[in-house]
């Protein structure tokens, strides 16, 4: 395809800024479509998407399958547990079977990193990382990065804060990754048993008290404590964890007056995050599950679809 020369999408680092605002523009046009009384384009006609996921998810999941679902692709859903794994097959062979009935597309979430990059490198179907491990989680980044364009207009010199378990988290990850090629200017915050060692190699701040972490942000993002994927215990108690990391009202004065408050969801209530920012008029989270079926519709019309722009209409 002229313009988006891309098999897969594995992680945030192999796009170019380019390739990132194709991805963002055509997920504009790509909104509308939800907002249809008919919510169906024939774009993907007559193509195949698996949707494969090895863990639990609610967002990611639905919205690839409304995304497919309304490009007109033909869409499968498998779980670890209704398939074959079960039964000792491996995820390669697996992959291999499915191969076998020629899909377009498998969209691949595993608590494995570098799962989705095996299979690219084993199989002719695209491969879509829908979170692996702690590695990446590059669709969620992409939603966020269009969900702040929509919000303020540019990304590019925006101050954005990402408070939380930086160490453990795909979002942080990809986001980072996003962020700083799009030029944004990026801090992270959180204990520091949660944050990378060489967290500023990313190319970011680290502040460690949220509040000042906070301070004259345009974007504040708040992650969950990835208590799956911690080996050990990083932090004393949850309420411990909540007074001091926390995001709240009070804290949130320090950011500026029309910052966004963003979450990727799942939100632990009342852990990182407060009723009272998660339902305040400063949250952008539910927009951003809104943008992720337009970002999803994008990224797979962009690596199956057609040639042309009109094509979406
Ligand atoms: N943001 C996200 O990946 O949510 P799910 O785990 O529900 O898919």
């Amino acid at each position: 395809m002229d313009g988006f020369n891309h098999k897969d999408l594995l992680g945030m680092g192999q796009l170019s800024v380019t390739d990132i605002e194709l991805i963002l523009d055509t997920a504009e046009s790509m909104k509308e479509i939800s907002l249809r009384d008919i919510k169906k384009v024939p774009t993907l006609r007559g193509k195949s998407v698996i949707n494969f996921f090895y863990e639990p998810s609610t967002r990611t999941r639905t919205s690839f399958e409304l995304a497919a679902k309304r490009l007109s692709a033909d869409t499968v859903s498998l779980s670890s547990s209704g398939s074959s794994l079960t039964k000792g097959e491996t995820l390669l062979d697996t992959a291999r079977n499915l191969q076998a009935m020629h899909p377009d597309l498998i969209v691949l979430r595993h608590s494995s990193s570098g799962a989705p990059h095996l299979l690219a490198s084993e199989i002719n179907a695209g491969i879509i990382n829908a979170g692996d491990g702690t590695n990446e989680h590059p669709t969620q980044a992409l939603l966020d990065l269009f969900t702040i364009r929509e919000k303020k207009g540019k990304i590019q010199g925006l101050k954005i804060a990402i408070i939380g378990d930086i160490e453990h988290s795909r979002v942080a990850r990809s986001n980072i990754i996003g962020l700083t090629k799009m030029g944004a200017d990026v801090t992270v915050s959180g204990p520091p048993t949660m944050i990378p060692s060489k967290a500023e190699s990313l190319g970011v701040r680290v502040i460690n008290n949220p509040a000042d972490a906070i301070k004259d942000k345009d974007v504040i993002m708040v992650l969950r404590i990835q208590l799956e994927r911690q080996s050990k215990i990083l932090f004393p108690t949850l309420r411990e964890y909540s007074t001091y990391f926390g995001i709240n009202k009070d804290i949130l004065r320090n950011a500026k007056p029309d910052a966004i408050v963003m979450h990727p969801g799942p939100i632990n209530r009342g852990v990182e995050m407060s009723s009272d920012v998660a339902d305040s008029p400063f949250s952008v989270i539910l927009d951003q599950v809104t943008n992720g079926v337009a970002v999803r519709m994008a990224l797979m019309y962009l690596l199956i679809g057609g040639h042309k722009s009109d094509d979406i209409a």
